[in-house]
């Protein structure tokens, strides 16, 4: 079965063309071909995503991209139905309505989170190219349950249990902002541009190989640590960054080499929290398998800490870690989501109106 997707919830304009089968123990996937064209750069002069400099954006992209894809064959069209930012969603939902009556096509309104969730638990397939097709083959198999999924994006931040195929279950969240968010606004702070995690992260790795550096000029705090719930916020760290900063004089005040210090303190912030965090949705829940996604998975700092976290007191688990290049937002994971649901007998197909949902929760 393959599937087109199309995918516009935030600042990335994606379609992808995608063949899944069902295999013995999960899923394959070719991806045959897609697009991506980002608008970070755009926004980076506002500081962060502008909603209807998206929208314009993607309507701009979309015809452009599509031309890839106009001779090509597929047996239904998926769109992010949700969450993200709602003018830019309605521009893929208006999009692959059109397109779907056109063609003729069942038309698959998927959750954005699902795709980041799953997308993420596929694996480059043993044959990983396949050179009769030119596609990239990915494979889910294996999926030991429960599996933990933490879902780390710029709007979400959130623990999901998935005991069965598609059945999942919130078990812990962020009280105020998403950590990706956190991530961009402390950047900002700190003159970084936009998106700010790529930044702090780069610099806070700088910081670490530097030998001569004894002790940090700031200190951050560790919110809800000792909280007895697998909730996190972050609201209060970056406050705290920002009083931080204040009391040192401001930014203009600090070297290149105390902006790294500050950086490597934020991110062992949030590195710490989410440590502490998924070690103890692990306990409670005995899951069998964790799985990361969404954009913050790209952090290589909390990627090597959890890694080590997941050998060292859970080693009867297995952590898949996506790979990096379908960290961000991308339309191949909103086509493997909605391939693994149709190829599992589930039937998310509409013919109805429907609308975009900023909100959309992953818990059906
Ligand atoms: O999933 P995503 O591409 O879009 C949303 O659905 O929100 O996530 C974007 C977020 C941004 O906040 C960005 O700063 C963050 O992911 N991000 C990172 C890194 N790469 C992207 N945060 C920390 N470290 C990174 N290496
Ligand atoms: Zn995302």
């Amino acid at each position: 079965m393959k599937i087109l997707a199309i995918e516009t919830s935030c600042d990335e304009t994606g379609i992808a063309l995608v063949e899944g089968e069902k295999t013995a123990g999960g899923f394959a996937f070719s991806v045959l071909k897609h697009a991506l064209l980002s608008q970070a750069q755009l926004h980076a002069e506002y500081g962060g995503v502008y909603p209807n400099l998206a929208k314009r954006e993607h309507q701009k992209n979309l015809p452009v991209l599509f031309e890839q894809f106009k001779d090509e064959e597929a047996n239904a069209i998926a769109v992010t139905q949700g969450p993200g930012l709602e003018p830019a969603l309605w521009t893929g939902i208006e999009f692959a309505k059109k397109l779907a009556a056109d063609k003729n096509l069942p038309l698959l309104p998927t959750n954005h989170m699902e795709g980041h969730l799953i997308s993420s638990l596929a694996q480059t397939g043993s044959n990983h190219f396949s050179f009769l097709q030119k596609a990239k083959m990915m494979e889910i198999k294996n999926v030991q349950f429960p599996v933990l999924g933490l879902l780390i994006s710029g709007g979400h931040t959130e623990f999901v249990l998935m005991r069965e195929w598609f059945k999942y279950e919130i078990i812990g969240e962020t009280l105020d902002d998403a950590v990706g968010e956190a991530f961009d606004k402390v950047a900002r702070m700190l003159g970084l541009a936009y998106p700010g995690g790529p930044e702090i992260s780069r610099l806070a790795s700088f910081s670490r190989g530097e030998t001569s550096r004894k002790k940090s000029v700031v200190s951050l705090p560790r919110p809800m640590l000792q909280a007895d719930t697998c909730d996190v916020s972050f609201s209060g760290l970056k406050t705290a960054a920002l009083y931080a900063l204040r009391d040192m004089g401001g930014i203009q005040t600090l070297s290149a080499e105390q902006i790294a210090d500050f950086a490597r303190e934020f991110e062992d912030a949030v590195t710490e929290i989410l440590l502490k965090k998924t070690a103890r949705a692990m306990e409670q829940t005995g899951a069998k398998t964790f799985v990361i996604g969404g954009g913050v998975a790209a952090n290589a700092h909390l990627r090597s800490q959890l890694q080590k976290l997941i050998e060292k007191d859970f080693s009867y688990a297995e952590f898949r870690l996506p790979e990096l290049s379908i960290t961000g937002d991308n339309a191949i994971m909103i086509a493997e989501a909605a391939l693994a649901r149709r190829l599992n007998g589930l039937d998310d197909a509409t013919k109805e109106d429907f609308r975009a949902e900023g909100q959309l929760s992953i818990v059906k």
